[in-house]
């Protein structure tokens, strides 16, 4: 369980995360939704341990502040919204750095598969930078699965803590990344992921919260937060929520606004 509990961020002098109360089950995928600026980011961070925080943010019943790095870097990998690579390094090199001294299984092995579970198989052995920018994204993904390839160790549990993992993407290659995401929660582990797409989000979060001014406005299962006021809250536009006949929910805007 990931169980965070009256979660209070500041950066600089502003109040980011203002009492945040969430949970996030392993064997799920939630998604975390809100406007741009309502403090995703910065909470996808705090529970990757990254930023210093008040309250609590707990994974595996282990507080994250008090958690040694080497047991964080086990535990859960985190693709940060904007992951390069500062080097000319090859995509396979790039892969390989997900993996730290504690991953017994072949290392090579690991690589090829997270590669090819992101469809850049062929690509291995290009630099970074030579990859087109939703290339990098798969590729960076792949680096961030390797790193927690197992998503249930003997110590239980792993996670992946993703920020816009879809966002640069097309249309096959993110329904390709979110069935990585829902592959890794039904084999056991946890998934935490931010999105924009409510439509791709309705598809495959088990559970969703919607941020806004960096409070939690709305909690649940899509049905409880793919809501018409909630959104319109949150985002600041009109939305209609409809169904569609499979019983999956879609969005669609009212207007391109005034
Ligand atoms: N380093 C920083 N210093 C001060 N304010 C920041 C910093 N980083 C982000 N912020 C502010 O925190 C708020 C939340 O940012 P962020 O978590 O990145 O939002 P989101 O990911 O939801 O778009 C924004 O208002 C942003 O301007
Ligand atoms: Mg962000």
């Amino acid at each position: 369980m990931l169980e965070i509990e009256d979660l209070h961020l500041d950066l600089g002098r502003a109040p980011v995360l203002r009492g945040i109360d969430l949970t996030a089950a392993a064997g799920e995928v939630t998604v975390i939704l809100g406007p741009n600026g309502s403090g995703k980011s910065t909470l996808i961070r705090a529970a990757s341990g990254d930023l210093p925080y008040r309250g609590s943010i707990r994974l595996a019943g282990e507080e994250v502040a008090s958690t040694p790095p080497w047991r964080r870097a086990a535990r859960r990998a985190v693709l940060e919204q904007q992951a390069s690579a500062a080097f000319p390094f090859t995509v396979a090199e790039v892969v390989r750095m997900g993996l730290h001294a504690g991953i017994e299984a072949d290392h090579d092995e690991i690589v090829a598969a997270a590669l090819a579970e992101v469809g850049l198989a062929d690509l291995a052995q290009r630099p970074i930078h030579a990859l087109s920018g939703g290339q990098q994204a798969r590729a960076h993904l792949a680096r961030v699965r390797a790193q927690v390839w197992a998503p249930c160790g003997h110590a239980g549990a792993r996670w992946l803590f993703l920020d816009e993992p879809v966002a640069s993407l097309d249309i096959g290659h993110q329904l390709e990344v979110m069935a990585v995401m829902r592959r890794f929660a039904e084999a056991g582990g946890g998934v935490v992921a931010v999105m924009h797409d409510l439509n791709l989000s309705a598809m495959v979060a088990d559970r969703m919260a919607l941020l806004a001014a960096g409070r939690v406005i709305a909690a649940g299962p899509p049905e409880e937060v793919l809501r018409d006021a909630p959104l319109a809250a949150a985002y600041g536009c009109a939305l209609r929520v409809g169904h569609a006949p499979a019983g999956a929910r879609f969005v669609l805007p009212q207007s391109v606004g005034a």
